[in-house]
């Protein structure tokens, strides 16, 4: 194995709080190892042209394990490789391009930060040839290979906090509060902080729910003196029969985006239960802000077992969480799938067993 001496590091797809810190864990262990660290901004792009990966040092990462964001900058826009780009030394197959500047800047290997969009162009590029070693993000929690994710803690205590200040209205109010959080086809965050915040009604992706039934558990607690509803609902949860709910079509051409599930659950309960309802929409506040501890010390230690990775010479994988350990994965065994929550989950079951509402058939 030859000897490493600069490594690139990019960020890519949506954000989430933690990146900063796999940075920086990353640059740091490089120096201490006599290696050369390179920033590649806005995500494979920044490989488009040779002067826009820039060294990135100890001084660079000071003050950046508690912010949110990235400061690589990020992007998504899908499939990069589906149309030649326009480069300064004209139009290129996006492949080749990036190849050819990963040679021309010198660089030893990258390190690819990012969800499953990230992870899928980081195993093409190392199909490619590109020694390359992934880290896993994602607010969602729903990549394969690895126990959780940084950024998922963060967005979780959030949505938490939010609960606990919806409940004090809504028992003033007495009204059924409706709170809509991240998860496409994943409601880890809904059942995480659904169960901390005490919602009475969780909704998420995996188990399609009757407004029926819904309202029903709406009654239950009225006719026992409880007179205001938590119901924290996943955007990507659907009702039985029925379609994910889009919310927008925008950027110039038809883009499908989830949300308007929260409202639609709300007027759905107000009609049923003839009681008032509110929707809150944390969106993407649960992106932003500082990682908590824990996503602090995750993703130090993933930044710092990439760069181990690589100077082991593992490429083609991802670090990935499993408790106590951080281990190795193919990114081929990961990448364009999703970690849904089992249905016999054993949070659901303490869920269940508590009297927490889904809304599926055969619930009482
Ligand atoms: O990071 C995943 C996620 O938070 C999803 O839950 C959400 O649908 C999506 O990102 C929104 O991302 P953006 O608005 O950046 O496209």
């Amino acid at each position: 194995m030859s000897k490493v001496r600069r490594i690139g590091v990019l960020t890519g797809g949506g954000d989430a709080p933690g990146l900063n810190a796999v940075i920086r864990a990353a640059v740091k262990a490089c120096e201490n190892r006599g290696i050369e660290c390179l920033g590649i901004p806005d995500s494979f792009d920044g490989l488009l042209e040779v002067d826009r990966p820039y060294p990135l040092t100890r001084k660079d990462v000071v003050g950046i394990l508690r912010m949110g964001g990235t400061i690589l900058g990020t992007i998504n826009r899908g499939n990069p490789f589906a149309e030649p780009v326009q480069t300064s030394d004209g139009e290129k197959d996006y492949g080749d391009r990036c190849l050819e500047i990963f040679e021309r800047v010198g660089l030893d290997a990258l390190i690819a930060i990012g969800g499953d969009g990230t992870l899928t162009l980081s195993q093409k590029f190392y199909q490619l040839g590109m020694p390359i070693v992934g880290v896993p993000k994602t607010i969602d929690n729903d990549i394969v290979g690895t126990v959780n994710t940084f950024g998922f803690d963060t967005a979780v205590a959030f949505a938490c906090d939010a609960i606990d200040r919806l409940h004090t209205t809504a028992a003033a109010h007495r009204r059924i509060m409706v709170v809509e959080v991240m998860g496409r086809n994943a409601g880890w965050i809904a059942l995480h902080a659904g169960m901390a915040g005490g919602a009475d009604i969780i909704l998420i992706p995996e188990i399609p729910f009757d407004p029926e039934r819904v309202a029903e558990a709406v009654r239950r607690r009225d006719a026992f003196g409880a007179k205001f509803t938590i119901v924290v609902v996943a955007e990507g949860a659907r009702p039985l029969g029925g379609a994910q709910s889009i919310a927008i079509a925008a950027h110039g051409q038809y883009v499908e985006r989830l949300g308007g599930i929260g409202h639609k659950v709300a007027i759905a309960l107000e009609e049923l239960t003839g009681k008032e309802a509110r929707t809150a929409v944390l969106g993407h506040l649960q992106r932003g802000g500082s990682p908590t501890a824990y996503d602090r010390v995750l993703a130090t230690r993933f930044g710092e077992r990439a760069v181990e990775l690589v100077v082991r010479g593992q490429f083609g994988k991802m670090v990935a969480s499993h408790p106590p350990d951080i281990v190795p994965v193919s990114l081929s065994e990961a990448v364009g799938k999703q970690k849904t929550i089992p249905l016999g989950h054993d949070l659901i079951h303490t869920a269940r067993s508590i009297g927490v509402i889904f809304g599926d058939a055969g619930e009482s």
